[in-house]
C-alpha cells in the first residue's frame, strides 16, 4: 500500500460516526471511563472549530485513520498538541500514522512550528513505540491521570517532539 500525501484530507461531518467507531473499537481508548471525553459531539466540535486541525487518511474515499490536533501561537512561534490519532486496525503498520504526524509537522502555514506535545497511557505500548519512532521524547509522568471503566487509575506519559529547523 503506497502512502500518499494527497490522501490526507480535512475531516467532514460525514466522517464523525466512523471516527467515533474507530475510538470505540480500540481497547487502549475504550477502557478509559467515558472514552476519555470522546463522543460524536466532541468530534463534531473539533471538526467545526477552526482552532483545531482534523485530518483523515482516505483510501479510495474510505476513511482509514484520523488525527485531531491544535496549533497554539506563543509569541511568533507555533506549538501543536495532538489530541488523538487513531488508525483502523486493518490499516496499521503501513505508515499511515507516521504520514499523519509528518503532515502536522510540515504544514507550510505553520512553518515556524517549534514543538509538538501529546500524552497517552503509560500502558499503551504500541503508542509508545509509535511516538518514539516518530522522534517524540519523554518529558514527564502524570500520575493516575486516566480513570478506567473499573475505576482503576492509569498514569499518562507526556511526550514532546522538537521540530528540527
Ligand atoms: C499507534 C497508532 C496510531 C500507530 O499507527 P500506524 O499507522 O500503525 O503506525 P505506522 O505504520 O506509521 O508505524 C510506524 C512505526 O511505529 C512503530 N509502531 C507502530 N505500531 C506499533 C506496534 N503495534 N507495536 C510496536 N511498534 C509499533 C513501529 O516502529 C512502526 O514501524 P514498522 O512498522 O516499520 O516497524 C495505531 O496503532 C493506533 O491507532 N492505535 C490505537 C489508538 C492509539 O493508541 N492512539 C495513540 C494514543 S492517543
Amino acid at each position: 500500500m503506497k502512502i500518499l500525501k494527497k490522501n490526507i484530507l480535512k475531516l467532514k461531518a460525514n466522517n464523525i460516526i466512523h471516527c467515533y467507531k474507530l475510538i470505540s473499537n480500540e481497547y487502549n481508548l475504550n477502557k478509559i471511563k467515558n472514552l476519555n471525553g470522546w463522543s460524536q459531539k466532541s468530534i463534531s466540535n473539533y471538526i467545526h472549530n477552526p482552532k483545531y486541525i482534523s485530518l483523515g487518511y482516505f483510501q479510495k474515499k474510505k476513511l482509514c485513520a484520523f488525527i485531531i490536533s491544535n496549533y497554539i501561537k506563543i509569541n511568533d512561534i507555533f506549538e501543536n498538541e495532538i489530541l488523538l490519532i487513531c488508525v483502523e486496525k486493518k490499516f496499521r503498520r503501513k505508515g499511515i500514522g507516521t504520514a499523519l504526524i509528518s503532515y502536522i509537522i510540515n504544514q507550510k502555514k505553520y512553518f515556524n512550528l517549534s514543538s509538538i506535545y501529546l500524552e497517552f497511557s503509560a500502558k499503551n505500548r504500541k503508542a509508545k513505540s509509535f511516538y518514539e519512532n516518530c522522534g517524540f521524547k519523554y518529558i514527564s509522568l502524570r500520575k493516575k491521570y486516566y480513570t478506567l471503566n473499573n475505576n482503576k487509575k492509569e498514569d499518562a506519559l507526556l511526550y514532546k517532539l522538537e521540530k528540527r529547523t
